[in-house]
Order: C-alpha cells, then sequence, then structure tokens
C-alpha cells in the first residue's frame, strides 16, 4: 500500500502516526522492531485442545452451518433473532474472532455490522485488507440479552463451532479482538494491555495469535487508538513474512 493511502487510512481511524526519520527516508512503511521473532511465540495454554471437535467438521462448511442455525445447546437460542455464524473468505490468512453478536448482528445475522463493524473493517483497511479477505467469527454465535458477557456454560456449549471453523480454514494469523476472545482462546485472566504486547499460538497447530483490543472499546477510548495500530502493524508484519 503506497503512503499516501495508508495515511488515508491512519486519518481515518483517527491515529496520528509518528515515522522514524531514518525509515521515513528509506521509505520502509513497516518497522521491522515490531516484527515477530520466532522466539517471541508463545504457546497458548488454550483449552480448546482439550476439547472433542464435534463432527460437524467432518460434513464442511454446509454442515457445520447447518449446525449452527439449529443449535439449542444453551439458553440463549430463545432469545436470539438469527445465529451468527461467521463471515468470510473459508481460505483466509487471517482471522479475526470476536466476543459474541451484538443487537445489530443479531438482527442481519452477521458479525460486526454495526459500529464497531465498522471500525473493524477500517482497522483491516489500514493494513491493506477489505473484510471479505479474511474469516470474521465470534467466541458465541448468538447474542446474550443486554450484551452482557458470555457465560461460562455459553462458551462451553458453543465454542466447539469456533474450534471446527479455525480447523477448517486454518488461518497463517488470527487476531483475537477483545478481552472475551482472548481469554478464551488462550485461557487466561491476563489484561489485554499486558497480552497484547506478545505473541501467542493457538491449538494443535500452533497458529500464531495476536490480541489487541476490541473496536468498540477503542470507539469509547479513541486514545488507545494508537496503539490497535501498532498491533495491526504487527499482524501485518507476520501476513507479509510468509
Ligand atoms: N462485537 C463482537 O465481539 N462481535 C460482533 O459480531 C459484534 C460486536
Amino acid at each position: 500500500m503506497d503512503a499516501s493511502r495508508r495515511q488515508q487510512y491512519l486519518d481515518a481511524l483517527g491515529i496520528v502516526s509518528w515515522v522514524r526519520r531514518d525509515r521515513a527516508a528509506a521509505g520502509s512503511s513497516t518497522d521491522a522492531s515490531v516484527m515477530p521473532e520466532a522466539a517471541e511465540l508463545q504457546p497458548a495454554n488454550n483449552f480448546l485442545k482439550d476439547e472433542p471437535v464435534k463432527p460437524a467438521a467432518a460434513g464442511g462448511w454446509e454442515a457445520l452451518e447447518a449446525a449452527v442455525a439449529h443449535c439449542t445447546a444453551c439458553a440463549l437460542h430463545r432469545s436470539r433473532t438469527h445465529t451468527v455464524f461467521g463471515v468470510g473468505d473459508h481460505h483466509a490468512r487471517l482471522m479475526i474472532i470476536g466476543e459474541a453478536p451484538g443487537a445489530e448482528e443479531d438482527r442481519q445475522g452477521e458479525p460486526f455490522v454495526g459500529r464497531a463493524g465498522q471500525l473493524l473493517n477500517a482497522m483491516l483497511r489500514a493494513i491493506g485488507l477489505d473484510r471479505s479477505q479474511v474469516f470474521i467469527a465470534n467466541i458465541l454465535k448468538c447474542r446474550p440479552p443486554g450484551n452482557r458477557n458470555p457465560q461460562a456454560d455459553e462458551v462451553k456449549a458453543c465454542i466447539h463451532f469456533l474450534q471446527q471453523q479455525v480447523a477448517l480454514v486454518r488461518p497463517r494469523a488470527i487476531l483475537a479482538v477483545g478481552g472475551v476472545a482472548a481469554h478464551n482462546l488462550l485461557q487466561t485472566d491476563d489484561a489485554v494491555g499486558r497480552l497484547r504486547s506478545r505473541m501467542h499460538t493457538y491449538g494443535e497447530e500452533n497458529t500464531p495469535l495476536l490480541v489487541t483490543y476490541h473496536p468498540a472499546y477503542l470507539l469509547r477510548r479513541p486514545e488507545e487508538k494508537a496503539k490497535a495500530w501498532q498491533d495491526l502493524q504487527k499482524l501485518h508484519g507476520l501476513l507479509q513474512a510468509d
């Protein structure tokens, strides 16, 4: 992506960017210091590997989507308008994992379509990606009433769907947005502010996983966008490294 386009995206995100003079002179757009080193990779002690993969994945995307649409495994099915399966490229190099559908997502049956979704789209564009080029999913497929946090029993009932989606996509990298996604994928209570500063891996394939702030949080705390931009640069470096 050329520098002026990049700057437009940063402006759209409301991010003031600083470019090191030596790099600016060299015309480099990605700060090598944010590129992950192999030694930085932290194996995740995530619990998903203890959960058996449920059989729908054997039937591929269609069977999995049908299983989600008909799921009654937790009480959230009673209050949902639509299940929110996930959207995007089934062969994406990047998977974005959020928390759970909100009101607008529940209405439309698609993840990240509200205000937070618009910011997520801008964040993706900032690293040269269109929403259609990634796969976007959530920890939960149904909306918790009043947008409360997912409960442990709901996550337990639902997480195998996400596990199967990751197994089908086999992404090159995962971006967990927000604490709920990060905590459930990495099985940790560490704050996002700590988790975002290092590389993690997810699942048996040791897929590189990065954590950043949830776009809804960034809408409330725009001063944190600069940190999210650092995370996106790191992610960009990771995707380019392949
Ligand atoms: N927040 C999420 O975490 N996921 C969505 O799909 C929408 C908002």
